[in-house]
């Protein structure tokens, strides 16, 4: 087989036909391959095991036939190294302890250094290059700072975020001193990630949508920026995934990414109206219309794939992650559809 590089050049700026699509957690509890792996072994040991990791990485690309393969790791790995404690409680999501809430506990934090640290992460990475080769890129990720802040700050999943806004308002040199330690992290882990092989980055920003305008700036743009500009001159493409950003569009454009995410709360024709056409684009497909019939889900799409005519390219890609309920073979029919209708 040939290898398949529409992702890699759509990130570039090319319009391809099709159009390359990958879905975020596309390795997943939806497949039943992945949890015949996940039956033997819990999710950290998973991580943790490269031949277990570069397995169900490769799930999504033999099953569903998508463009790009993203490493199976999670954002909240390089903390352990830090000096955290990282568990994930069935239902309750992952916990983090202890909670980083003021110096005595930013003291006692590391920085990391990949190799030593994290080398599950970066032999994954190499298998995976070899295992893929002839097949499509693999793409690296990280947590946005911001993103990691609130699980660091808040000690897990929060409703509120009242704990890391609270630092914010009213300990703004620690949050900047917290925030600086994890950009420097997150930009040691990532350059090590290329290193090893990676061919594009996403960087995750989950929670960053939950600021002010104003906030953004200061407590999450700031450092995503400097993400950027470190890799910059690395030759792989960025992605900045702001969940729930509608209302940060002009602001995330001047994060230095080549590629926006978009959530599927704003449709690509509007973001554009903010963005201008001259901007490379990644969704956006509420990840719960896999619930559709198939000709519903069609129309969609379609939908979709139009708006994305009107950017200068298009990565299809839902947004969010794949949901566990979800069938297996729609998210492949979808897919299909996704090829089928860009060509
Ligand atoms: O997309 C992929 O296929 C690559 C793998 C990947 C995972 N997590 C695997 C995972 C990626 C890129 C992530 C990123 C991640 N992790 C984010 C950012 C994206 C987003 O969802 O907004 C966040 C916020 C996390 C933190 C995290 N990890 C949470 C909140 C949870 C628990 C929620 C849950 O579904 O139980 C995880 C666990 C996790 N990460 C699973 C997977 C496949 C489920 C683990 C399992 O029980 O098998």
């Amino acid at each position: 087989m040939a290898f398949n590089d529409i992702f890699l050049r759509a990130c570039r700026g090319e319009k391809t036909s099709p159009i390359p699509v990958w879905f975020m957690r596309q390795a997943g509890r939806y497949l039943p391959e992945y949890q015949e792996i996940r039956g033997k072994a819990d999710f950290l040991t998973m991580c943790k095991t490269p031949e277990l990791a570069a397995e169900v990485t490769l799930q999504p690309v033999e099953l569903l036939g998508v463009d790009a393969a993203i490493l199976f790791s999670d954002i909240l790995i390089p903390l352990e190294p830090m000096g955290i404690n990282l568990s994930f409680k069935e239902g309750k999501g992952p916990i983090i302890e202890p909670s980083v809430r003021s110096e005595r506990e930013l003291k006692a934090l590391k920085k990391i250094e990949p190799e030593r640290d994290v080398p599950f992460v970066l032999e994954t990475i190499r298998i995976l290059r070899r295992e893929l080769s002839d097949k499509v890129p693999l793409i690296g990720f990280a947590g946005a700072p911001f993103t990691l802040a609130t699980y660091l700050i808040e000690g897990g999943t929060t409703k509120s975020f009242v704990n890391i806004k609270e630092m914010l308002f009213s300990a703004p040199g620690l949050f900047r001193k917290v925030l600086d330690l994890i950009t420097e992290v997150t930009i040691s882990y990532l350059s090590a990630q290329i290193d090893a092989g990676v061919q594009a980055i996403q960087l995750f920003d989950t929670w960053a949508g939950i600021l002010t305008r104003h906030d953004f700036k200061d407590a999450a743009l700031t450092y995503a920026r400097r993400v950027f500009n470190s890799l910059k001159g690395r030759g792989v493409p960025l992605i900045y995934f702001v969940f729930n950003g509608g209302h940060l569009l002009d602001l995330i454009r001047q994060s230095g990414a080549d590629v926006i995410g978009l959530d599927w709360r704003t449709d690509i024709e509007t973001a554009l109206k903010v963005l201008g056409p001259d901007v490379i684009i990644q969704g956006n497909l509420d990840p719960c219309l896999l619930f559709l019939d198939e000709e519903r889900l069609r129309d969609r799409i379609l939908e979709i794939i139009y708006q994305g005519y009107g950017a200068k390219a298009h990565v299809f890609n839902l947004g969010h992650g794949v949901l566990p309920q979800i069938p297996p073979e729609k998210v492949r029919l979808a897919i299909e559809m996704i090829h089928d209708l860009s060509r």
